[in-house]
């Protein structure tokens, strides 16, 4: 069992959900189905993950409840537009197999003589919340400058933003913002994945190897994966790792049976190096970044 985050419009999330991002698609509903299994009741897809179809028959074979489990998902930034977003809501629920979605957010940013595109998205988002078909609605890479511009244009200030934030970028003016809009912090990479992806390259230190946190998680008889979500969940931040190795699936969610002291949760903020491993989100645009996202 997980405890809850309530949105701003009130609807309850559960604090700790499962990310799918480079789950293979063949991979995707042996993994969900394992992590239904193990207690997670929320799952955070994306149509540019192309494993929506392997959430929704995860969540099918698991024989949970649809209505028990909260479904995350995200519109690509080539299906921006009014209409084209409108139409992303019928792609994405239909591929994972549901008339509502519980959070839709805007994937990424767009930027300069783009801005306005995004600006529609969002709009299409609000009249999905109005029709019933979504239950809340976010934004995802949003810098403050977005923020700021998304909430002089449109009506509904999103229930989440869902950045990058782990011990080497805490994120800390974002964080800021968030709590002042009262909008949640969604960490994506909530361990770290970005710092030690395998595949990716070295980036040269790996928050999972990190000595801090490595002697916090001895003194509580965790690990350091533990370590990072339970300091995420005490200052109040929803998460969503991402593993496909079923101990792991089930270590990510055993987090609520330890609590750190302020003095460890200062330790961690202060790993912060400010530096984020992800790419820039004021560089995003519908050129580089583009992709099809097939229909349902
Ligand atoms: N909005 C965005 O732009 C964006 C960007 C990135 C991610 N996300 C979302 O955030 C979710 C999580 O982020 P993420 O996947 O980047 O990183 P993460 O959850 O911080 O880390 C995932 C990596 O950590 C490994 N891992 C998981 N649990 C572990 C444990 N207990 N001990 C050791 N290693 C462990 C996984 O390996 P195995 O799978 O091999 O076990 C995987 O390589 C994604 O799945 C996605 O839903 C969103």
């Amino acid at each position: 069992m997980t405890t809850t985050i309530t949105l701003n419009n009130g609807v309850t999330m559960p604090s700790v959900g499962y990310g799918v991002f480079q789950t293979p698609p063949d991979e995707t509903a042996t993994a969900v189905h394992t992590a239904l299994d193990a207690g997670y009741r929320m799952i955070d897809t994306a149509a540019a993950y192309a494993n929506e179809a392997g959430v929704g028959e995860g969540l099918r074979r698991s024989g949970v409840a649809r209505e028990d489990v909260f479904l995350e998902t995200k519109v690509w930034i080539t299906d921006y537009g009014y209409d084209a977003t409108l139409h992303a809501f019928d792609k994405a629920a239909g591929k994972l197999g549901v008339d509502q979605l519980d959070l839709l957010i805007l994937h990424q940013p767009l930027n300069g003589d783009e801005e306005s595109i995004a600006l529609e998205a969002y709009r299409a988002l609000e009249t999905l919340l109005a029709d019933g078909k979504v239950r809340a609605i976010g934004v995802s890479n949003f810098l403050p400058h977005h923020l700021d511009r998304l909430l002089d244009l449109r009506d509904v200030v999103p229930a989440v933003n869902q950045v990058e934030i782990h011990p080497y970028f805490r994120n800390t003016e974002l964080l800021s913002k968030h709590d002042a809009l009262g909008i949640v912090s969604q960490a994506w990479s909530p361990l770290g994945g970005i710092t030690f992806y395998p595949g990716w390259g070295d980036k040269g230190r790996s928050t999972l190897d990190d000595a801090t946190i490595g002697e916090i998680a001895r003194a509580h008889d965790a690990t350091p994966a533990q370590v990072m979500l339970r300091w995420h969940v005490q200052q109040g931040r929803q998460v969503i790792p991402k593993s496909v190795t079923p101990a792991r699936i089930a270590e990510n969610i055993a987090v609520f049976g330890f609590e750190l002291s302020e003095r460890e949760l200062e330790a961690i903020d202060a790993l912060d190096t400010g530096t984020r491993g992800g790419p820039d989100p004021s560089t995003v645009n519908r050129t580089d970044w583009a992709r099809e996202i097939p229909e349902a």
